[in-house]
């Protein structure tokens, strides 16, 4: 293929690509002043642009005396031309790690395409500035070569995800941003519309009945690189618009999409130079709550929940003897490393426990020097004692960390102790660790709204000898659904779909939908199903968290080239922002 990059263009060579077999080339670079240094009549620059940097030495011998000038004047940021010579640089000068360390340019001519005023932060990786300042001069914190790299790795896995999936017989098809309302779960972004009075769009969750349409359009395999919109409390990991790599296939039953997604994803971590073994572990969603608390297990260390209903059940231990005995669950992690904590650290810990509904935190420190210290061990005959140590493979230097509760807090509990105890303690957490949790639960039960809800979404298809469960045992209910977690992560979901009308009606019911609403929120698509809806299933991939994974980021901000901040706005545009009483007036609203 031909390699336009330095064509069509005024530069006749990057930053980033002059080489030691280069010598001698007469070069036009373009770029950033980057660092501007004056060593005793020589100017050194390191100019710099997308693809790297290179140093630019400018000697009064080999320019005219105006640009010598220019040159002594040079601020940073400002944008050059530069024609010269590649030459080798001088064993002692020689930088090993810059790229183009081997060489530099002498200039033969140095013109300024544009001055720069100062900038707000320094152009520079790793730095320490506020996120907002960031956000707000996002174009110049994109010209950091870290954030430029990570936007870069996201075009690479977009484009393998791409060429994988055309290579499969995908087609790319665009569906609907002014749409309708679909139960993801999120609240929706509303938008007025102005020849409809009073009627509002909703900007897609995702596209997930659009893709079920296509389906049922015949289009068998779909892809598209979608904009989702979710007004929702935001995260590290979440933004009010992010992308997902959104996927559906007809004629699919059971795990062939997660069979197909295992080829997709091995060309894409392959393209971003990562290596993985396939196929990837298949994990029941009742054995990661059982062993890790949560449906996205980091398994790249132990520390896993165990369950010691059995061992305390008639222990004189009140707390986690009523547990045991009315019908919930008494959990323990054994920190390693953490067991010369003081009693105040382990403490502190509980706050921890609490913030995830937790009513205390019972702990054993087993010391460095032998000694067991714990508020609960009075309460413990010998053989329970003995059996605990046991089942917690106790050693000198552990911490246990207990929670008795219903089974959903204890795990939600011990799952948030154990991430905490692996930042603490340094738990070495290198690679990357992908795996497929699968047999979700069809259903779950909404405390707050005292009502069942799809633990996926309500168009997902149950294990079939679970559908007559649907009405009087929802929660024993299995699905074909499955999520792909990477690092703890939850990076995609998907699921086989409801083809059948009547299973379509009775889910939405469950969910506790009304036969009116579903006649009229779901016409279309129980029209659909009507119609000879094929058997059809899918996935979604969070591209922003694959990326920021794949980039090593800690927050999916750092790859994405404008996101919101927590407040879910943007500081270098203001949105979002006022509108003028006459634009509200067109779309017939009235602000309070
Ligand atoms: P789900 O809601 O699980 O499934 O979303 C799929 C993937 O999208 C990513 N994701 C997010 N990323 C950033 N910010 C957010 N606010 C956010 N919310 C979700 C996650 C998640 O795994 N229609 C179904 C997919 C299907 O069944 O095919 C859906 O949207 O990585
Ligand atoms: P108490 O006897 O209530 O003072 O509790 C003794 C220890 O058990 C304290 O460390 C509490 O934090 C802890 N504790 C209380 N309730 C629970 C629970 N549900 N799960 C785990 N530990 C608990």
């Amino acid at each position: 293929m031909t390699d336009f990059k330095n064509e069509y263009c005024m530069h006749t060579a990057t930053c980033g690509e002059l080489r030691r077999s280069d010598v001698g080339r007469e070069v036009v670079l373009t770029g950033w002043a980057w660092h501007n240094r004056d060593h005793g009549g020589l100017i050194f620059c390191d100019l710099r642009d997308r693809d790297g940097y290179t140093q630019v030495v400018v000697d009064p011998d080999c320019v005219s005396a105006a640009d010598f000038k220019t040159a002594e004047h040079l601020g940073r940021e400002y944008v050059l031309k530069v024609a010269g010579t590649v030459r080798e640089r001088g064993a002692d000068a020689v930088n090993p790690n810059m790229a183009t360390g081997e060489i530099e340019v002498l200039a033969s001519a140095v013109e300024v395409l544009n001055t720069s005023v100062t900038p707000p932060f320094s152009i520079e990786d790793g730095i320490e500035t506020d996120e907002t300042m960031r956000m707000k001069w996002r174009y110049m914190d994109i010209r950091r070569p870290e954030m430029y790299a990570a936007l870069k790795l996201r075009h690479t896995v977009a484009q393998a995800m791409r060429a994988a999936l055309n290579a499969r017989g995908f087609l790319e098809i665009e569906t609907p941003i002014l749409a309708n309302s679909t139960p993801e779960g999120a609240r929706d972004y509303i938008v007025p519309s102005r020849p409809n009075p009073g009627k509002f769009y909703a900007l897609p969750q995702s596209p997930q009945q659009f893709k079920q349409m296509l389906m049922c359009a015949g289009v068998e395999r779909y892809y598209q690189i979608a904009r989702c919109f979710r007004d929702e409390d935001l995260r590290a990991d979440r933004q009010p618009e992010f992308t997902q790599v959104d996927i559906e296939m007809s004629f699919v039953e059971g795990y062939d999409v997660v069979d197909m997604m295992e080829g997709v994803m091995a060309e894409v971590l392959t393209a971003a130079g990562v290596e993985q073994q396939f196929p990837l572990l298949r994990m029941p969603y009742a054995e990661a709550m059982d062993r890790f608390g949560c449906d996205r297990p980091d398994i790249r260390f132990g520390m896993e929940l165990v369950n010691i209903t059995d061992i305390v059940k008639n222990t004189g231990f009140k707390v986690f003897a009523s547990v045991a005995q009315s019908g919930g669950v008494v959990k323990a992690i054994n920190a390693k490393g953490a067991g010369d904590w003081s009693r105040g650290d382990v403490e502190k810990l509980a706050s921890i426990a609490e913030e995830n509904g937790a009513k205390g935190m019972a702990w054993v420190a087993f010391t460095t020097d032998g000694q067991e210290k714990s508020p609960i061990k009075k309460f413990f005959t010998d053989e329970e004692w003995a059996a605990l140590k046991a089942a917690m493979a106790v050693e000198p230097g552990d911490l246990l960390l207990f929670a008795a509760d219903k089974p959903a807090v204890a795990n939600a509990v011990l799952s948030a102790l154990r991430l905490t105890m692996a930042d603490r303690l340094n738990i070495p957490r290198e690679g990357h660790a992908l795996l497929w949790v699968v047999d979700f639960p069809m259903f779950k039960y909404d405390e707050e709204e005292k009502k069942y809800a799809a633990e996926h979404h309500p168009f997902t298809h149950m294990y079939e000898r679970d559908l007559d469960k649907i009405e009087d045992a929802p929660l024993e209910c299995l699905s074909y659904a499955y999520d792909l977690v990477m690092d703890g992560f939850e990076v995609g979901g998907g699921s086989i779909r409801i083809h059948d009308a009547a299973e379509q009606r009775r889910v939405l019911r469950r969910c506790g939908v009304s036969d009116e609403e579903i006649d009229v929120k779901f016409a279309h698509l129980l029209h659909a199903l009507e119609l000879g809806a094929p058997p059809h299933g899918g996935i979604a991939l969070g591209l922003d968290r694959l990326v920021m994974l794949l980039a090593g980021k800690q927050s999916i901000r750092d790859v994405i080239a404008f996101p919101k901040t927590s407040s879910a706005s943007d500081p270098m545009t203001g949105a979002p922002n006022q509108v003028t009483a006459r634009q509200l007036k067109e779309v017939s609203l009235r602000t309070l």
